[in-house]
């Protein structure tokens, strides 16, 4: 199994091309089931979870092309021949359920199965189903299968979800964008991912108002087309290298990067001293002189701070000046890179969902282990601002979610390289 290898070795400088959203892309993708039309989606990430939905959409029989060197994905869901989501694809990620909905919606049937549990946490489906019962499906669990159908069709009702959940409200309205009717969907989730799949789904002929708020307003058509969409940037990319010269000083650009798609992160990278300016390509953030300031951190849905940035500011609190709280309230279990970055030097203290960071001058170089996809990626960031050689092992999680890693990092200045394993 590859490694990463980190040498710490002070500031980084340059620019940093951030690519299209993995959690946008995700939800993109099965929305190609909702037509006989083609599908096209640019500034596509090169990331093994796409590969993954691509293999899915395959198995239902989806034509799912790689052009441009993966940048843009080709897909037509003409020629269906199944609707089953099996489970060796699905426990591998669970975005795999966002097929649920479409499948629904334009067969009036589907079968998928639960995710099962994941490393950081117990992920249920129970709002994704509720808001599929109120359209009219019927669903059923057997032998850990979600069976649904709608015979007669969808149709169009009021529902407000018990949590804001970001699957569960792609799932819903893209099933509602095919119901006889309308749908309000009530306490939606607001996040951009959301806003990028209803301006898809808009060009492919949806009739969708409210996106970014929390009620969505569907009015379902008899048919959606084909079109071609530009996947959003990538926040959580953006906000994770936004964090190199916050932890190693220096100043880096990040080019694609907007305001508006990390405004909470922003404030508390503000609060702990760091700067952050738009550029006319994106963000400029530079951290000049001294430590950074502690600060603390509540996990919410968006516009909060978002529970994938947790634990990569979590690295950059253990090198702050004084103590910070970090609160995480979306997932059970997302601690698991706290013991490892204390292998590193780093004071840490956690109690249920809450951490307390008590920042150290300088961390040390260790071999630590990659627990999931954020949790790696903030080892490498602990590792550039360590002193000595940090090699950060299982780093399959990183290639779920960050394309050329290495590369990006070393256009910076980073020390960093890739280990093949046997
Ligand atoms: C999406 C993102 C993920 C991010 C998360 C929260 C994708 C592919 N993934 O995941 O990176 O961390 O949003 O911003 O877009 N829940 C239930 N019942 C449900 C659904 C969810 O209890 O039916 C719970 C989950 O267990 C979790 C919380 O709600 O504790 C948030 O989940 P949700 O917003 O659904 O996240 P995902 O869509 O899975």
């Amino acid at each position: 199994m590859d490694s990463i290898l980190v040498t710490g070795n002070g500031p980084l400088n340059g620019q940093i091309p951030i690519a299209g959203a993995k959690n946008a892309c995700l939800t993109l993708m099965p929305a190609t089931l909702l037509s006989e039309e083609p599908l096209t989606l640019t500034n596509a990430p090169r990331l093994s979870d796409i590969k993954t939905m691509t293999a899915l959409l395959q198995s239902l029989g989806a034509e799912v092309s790689a052009l441009q060197d993966g940048q843009v994905i080709a897909m037509s869901s003409h020629d269906l021949t199944s609707q089953t989501a099996d489970y060796d694809i699905v426990r591998k990620m669970r975005a795999s359920n966002l097929v649920l909905g479409p499948l629904l919606a334009r067969f009036g049937q589907a079968v998928v199965s639960l995710p099962g549990g994941c490393a950081i946490g117990a992920r249920p489906m129970d709002l994704h189903v509720e808001g599929l019962e109120a359209l009219g499906a019927e669903i059923e669990l057997k032998d850990g299968y979600l069976h649904a159908k709608a015979p007669g069709g969808l149709k169009g009702a009021v529902h407000e979800m018990r949590f804001a959940s970001v699957g569960a409200t792609e799932n819903i309205v893209m099933a509602a964008t095919l119901a006889k009717g309308t749908t309000v969907l009530k306490n939606a989730a607001r996040e951009p991912e959301i806003v990028d799949l209803v301006e898809c789904l808009r060009k492919m002929g949806a009739q969708i108002s409210g996106e970014g708020t929390s009620t969505i307003e569907i009015q379902g058509v008899d048919r959606l087309h084909g079109a071609t969409h530009q996947v959003v940037t990538d926040r959580i990319e953006l906000g994770t290298y936004m964090l190199t010269p916050a932890i190693c000083g220096g100043e880096v650009e990040l080019l694609g990067g907007r305001m508006s798609l990390v405004s909470s992160f922003v404030e508390k990278l503000e609060a702990a001293g760091v700067s952050v300016s738009e550029t006319e390509k994106g963000l400029k953030v530079a951290r000049k002189n001294g430590r950074v300031r502690a600060v603390g951190v509540v996990t919410e849905p968006f516009p909060g701070f978002p529970t994938d940035l947790q634990a990569q500011m979590m690295a950059l609190m253990c090198t702050a000046e004084g103590t910070s709280v970090l609160e995480e309230r979306i997932f059970e279990n997302r601690f698991m890179h706290a013991p490892e970055l204390t292998r590193m030097g780093a004071q840490i203290e956690v109690h249920g969902g809450t951490a307390t960071v008590t920042g150290v001058e300088q961390l040390k170089g260790a071999p630590v282990m990659a627990t999931d996809l954020r949790a790696s990626v903030s080892l490498i960031l602990a590792g550039l601002a360590a002193e000595g050689e940090t090699t950060v092992s299982r780093v399959y999680h990183l290639d779920r979610g960050y394309e050329h890693v290495v590369r990006k990092l070393e256009g910076v200045g980073a020390k960093i390289e890739r280990i093949k394993g046997e």
